[in-house]
């Protein structure tokens, strides 16, 4: 009755979980990944001035505002080191849908992209209703990347291109300068696509740098990369993000833009817009608060005798194991437990694909540092059986 793609895709891991915290009072949520901060107050006050103006209430340009997709070019340049020009550019109600965009560009049905995994589930999902075919790349032992694993997906002639998260969500992997070069090599080895999602480009914790594919020698040219405002200014609410890519993948791609969303919320490019400009001053600060939290839950951690810690060092999240000696049968049915039982809301490392599973997602993002200790506190106390 209903078509094959969507009944294949499986259904939001958070939906039901979600559901089952909100209806569980006194649940802390370290379930989805959202910022606890806003924007400042001035922004808010632009938004009703905003308002004020008729082209706020229609469509904008597909591709979006060449104001702001002028300001993104510079960002990329400077910040990121990626020479995009404003017309290679789209602003997108948000990095899930670019990333909708830069599969459909790329992919027939029944041809393949590789993910490195475990994976953010909407990548898998947006594959799967597409009708190609998300092959997972593990990453091993301690997120170590092995290249003959991207060999065994990137040689097969149906993949066309393959998906890094950096930093991760869910692992909080950072990737570093070498890992990214061993992919470069094999995606120029076999002429394949990289689709690079730098939605948590700010947030790295352990003094690395955020290094962006796309400004690699040999990356740059067959390189998307996609952007977020959602995480980075504490608006995911206003659906705004971007990609970019070059040569003529835009032009081809501004098609998917125009069926699917036609364009990104007017108000949220305006807003966007002053936000990116203002990075210098806003970022540090929600960066600031980020690490505060990521602190506090790495050595919280280590009071949870039931979670084995993994390297994280990225993103919103910790990504623990499991420990051998606990057992259970559905990571699924475990997180239910752990809101019924210690009221606490994670996500189960299944959601992210095979490599995930023995994992709990733990998102340090949305709560205030008060409310974060008192999670540890209760997995602390907590003990599975
Ligand atoms: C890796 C990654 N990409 C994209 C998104 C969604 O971003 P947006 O709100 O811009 O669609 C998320 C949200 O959790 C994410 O973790």
């Amino acid at each position: 009755m209903f078509s094959k793609r969507v009944s294949d895709t499986s259904l939001p891991p958070l939906v039901e979980l979600g559901k089952l915290a909100s209806e569980t009072p006194e649940t802390i949520s370290l379930g989805q990944g959202i910022p606890f901060y806003f924007p400042p107050r001035y922004i808010w006050e632009a938004f009703f001035d905003l308002l004020r103006f008729p082209e706020m209430h229609q469509y904008g340009p597909d591709p979006g505002r060449l104001s702001f997709r002028k300001e993104i070019s510079k960002k990329l340049k400077k910040e990121n080191k990626i020479p995009a020009h404003p017309d290679e550019i789209i602003i997108t109600p948000g990095a899930n849908l670019a990333y909708f965009i830069a599969v459909s560009t790329l992919a027939d049905p029944g041809d393949k992209i590789g993910l490195i995994s475990p994976y953010y589930f909407n990548h898998e999902m947006a594959c799967t209703l597409l009708n190609v075919k998300p092959v997972e790349i593990p990453l091993v032992d301690d997120f170590e990347l092995r290249a003959e694993f991207i060999e065994e997906v990137i040689a097969d002639p149906k993949t066309k291109a393959i998906t890094v998260v950096n930093p991760s969500n869910p692992t909080g992997k950072v990737f570093e300068i070498k890992e990214i070069k061993m992919i470069r090599d094999l995606v120029e080895d076999y002429n394949k696509w990289l689709i690079c999602d730098e939605t948590y480009e700010y947030f790295v914790y352990e003094g690395d740098h955020h290094i962006s594919c796309g400004s690699i020698l040999g990356l740059a040219e067959r390189t998307v990369t996609i952007g977020s405002l959602s995480k980075a200014y504490g608006i995911p609410g206003w659906r705004v993000g971007y990609l970019h890519a070059p040569d003529d993948f835009a032009k081809e791609a501004i098609k998917v833009q125009d069926t699917t969303a036609i364009a990104a919320p007017m108000p949220s490019q305006v807003l966007g817009e002053l936000l990116v400009r203002d990075r210098k001053t806003l970022i540090p600060e929600f960066f600031e608060y980020m690490k505060q939290n990521y602190e506090i839950a790495k050595k919280r951690l280590e009071d949870v005798p039931w979670l084995v810690p993994t390297p994280g060092r990225g993103a919103y999240y910790l990504f623990p194991k499991i420990a051998e000696d606990i057992s259970y049968e559905d990571g699924f049915e475990f997180a239910k437990k752990l809101i019924l039982e210690a009221g606490v809301y994670v996500v189960p490392g299944e959601a992210f694909g095979q490599a995930g599973k023995g994992h709990l997602r733990l998102s340090f993002g949305n709560t205030l540092p008060k409310e974060l200790n008192k999670a540890f506190d209760r997995l602390a106390s907590y003990s599975p059986s």
